[in-house]
Formats: structure tokens, sequence, C-alpha cells
């Protein structure tokens, strides 16, 4: 059994290693994500592989952030390698830039909001303006979705309160931070369970290292997938 919900994370060096293991994933996985760790090791051509060859879908990571014009024309040219996500910072001028550039393609931009890995200390650092981080989310999230994006990206802890903002309606949430029970954290802090994150409101998880880091990748997905079909994944209001 398969399920789009689950989006794999190919965060392994090279073209190669990820080839490798998306043949070991076979059919228990359908959607990849791609980041900046492997473009420089192929992560296009990995892409376009398994998309023509193998007719997975594609979530390429790039969190761009630019002038508008510049975006415009990076994502334009993106667009034409027939991919399914690509990822923007959620400024609504990058955003806006990003649709132009996607036009008439397929492919979703999806908006980082705040990343996970950043605490309202970085938010200082960074000069960004006083709150609470969530409710910073929220407000970045409705500002992106006003600007177009076709989804955010949220921790599971976010879910919820983004799934609930009116703009949110007919969007996607894809939420990183995934770890089966039991699993280990790594440098995620703000977790939650596959089950959990969809039935928050996710409509896509990434999940990495508990399944690239396996003994056995396949089982790894393949009990995730078991997860998103279980009771407990079950979201009333979906
Ligand atoms: O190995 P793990 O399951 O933690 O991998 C999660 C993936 O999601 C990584 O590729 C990481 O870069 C990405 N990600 C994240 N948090 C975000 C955005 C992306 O963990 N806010």
């Amino acid at each position: 059994m398969t399920d789009d919900r689950l989006i794999v994370a190919l965060d392994v060096p090279n073209a190669l290693s990820g080839a490798e293991l998306a043949t070991q994933l076979g059919d228990a996985v359908n959607f990849y994500k791609i980041g900046l760790g492997m473009l420089t090791g192929g992560g296009l051509a990995l892409a376009n592989e398994l998309k023509q060859e193998q007719g997975k879908r594609i979530f390429l990571d790039m969190k761009l952030f630019d002038i508008g014009a510049t975006i415009e024309a990076a994502v334009r040219g993106l667009a034409q390698f027939d991919l399914d996500f690509l990822t923007v910072h959620g400024d609504p001028h990058v955003v806006a830039a990003a649709k132009e550039g996607a036009g008439a393609s397929d492919m979703k931009i999806l908006a980082v909001t705040i990343l996970t890995s950043l605490d309202r200390a970085d938010l200082d650092v960074c000069q960004i303006r006083a709150g609470d981080v969530s409710e910073l989310v929220g407000a970045r999230a409705a500002r992106a979705f006003e600007a177009g994006a076709d989804g955010v990206i949220a921790s599971p802890q976010e879910a919820a309160m983004i799934r609930a903002l009116p703009q949110a309606q007919d969007r996607l949430i894809v939420t990183p931070g995934v770890r089966p029970a039991g699993a280990d954290l790594g440098d995620q802090k703000r977790v939650a369970t596959p089950a959990n994150a969809v039935a928050d409101g996710a409509d896509h998880i990434v999940v990495g290292r508990p399944v690239w880091k396996s003994s056995n990748p396949r089982a790894a997905a393949e009990a995730i997938v078991a997860e998103l079909n279980s009771p407990q994944a079950h979201n009333p209001n979906h």
C-alpha cells in the first residue's frame, strides 16, 4: 500500500545514494523531497529521473528568498522540471513572484512561515518583532495565503491553528518534524506522530531520518503509511 500523504525526505548526499534508497523503498513511497543538501550532488537530475522514469511525485525544497524579479525568473526555470511542490519563504512579495513564475504549471508553491528550528531568542537576534512564535507563524501564514501560496510548511504543532485560519481553506499544510512513537528525535524539537499531524489538519507529512536511517527503510515507510490509515489519524473536520 502506498499513500501520497507520506513524503520521504531524501537527505542523502548525492543522486546515486538517493536513487538507491528510492529503489529500496519501491512502491512503498510515492512522494519524495529533494533539498538543498543534494543540489550540487545531482538533486535536479534525480528529481527528473524519479519523475520521468518512475512516476514519483517530487517536492523540491529550495526555500527561495530574493527580490521579486529574481524569484520569478528562478521559479519559471524550475517550473520546466515538472515538479509537484516548491518551497519559498513566506514573505508576500516572494510568494507573489513565485506564483507568477509558476504560471500555468501544476507546481504548487509552498511558503515557509518561520523555520521550525528557530525559537523566540533566535527571532530576537534576527530583529523580528515581538510576539509569541505561533502567533507570528499564524500571521505569516495568513499573509502568504493572501499572496497566493498554495500551501505552507508548518510544525505539526502549528497545523491545527493554521487549518483554522479562514485563508487556509483549500490550501495545503505540509509538516516536517514528524516522528513515529519511539523514534529518535534527532535535532527536531517540536514533533508529533504521523497520526497526530494528519488529525490536526496536515495534508502531507515529511519524514526523513526515521526512514532513511532505518536498517529497513521500506518497513519503516510501510509502518508510517499504516499509521496514517489507522483510526488515530482520523480528522473529523476533514
Ligand atoms: O530527518 P527528518 O525527518 O527530521 O527530516 C525532516 C526534513 O524536513 C529535513 O529535510 C528538513 O530539512 C526538513 N524541514 C524541517 N523543518 C522545516 C522545514 C524543512 O525539518 N521547518
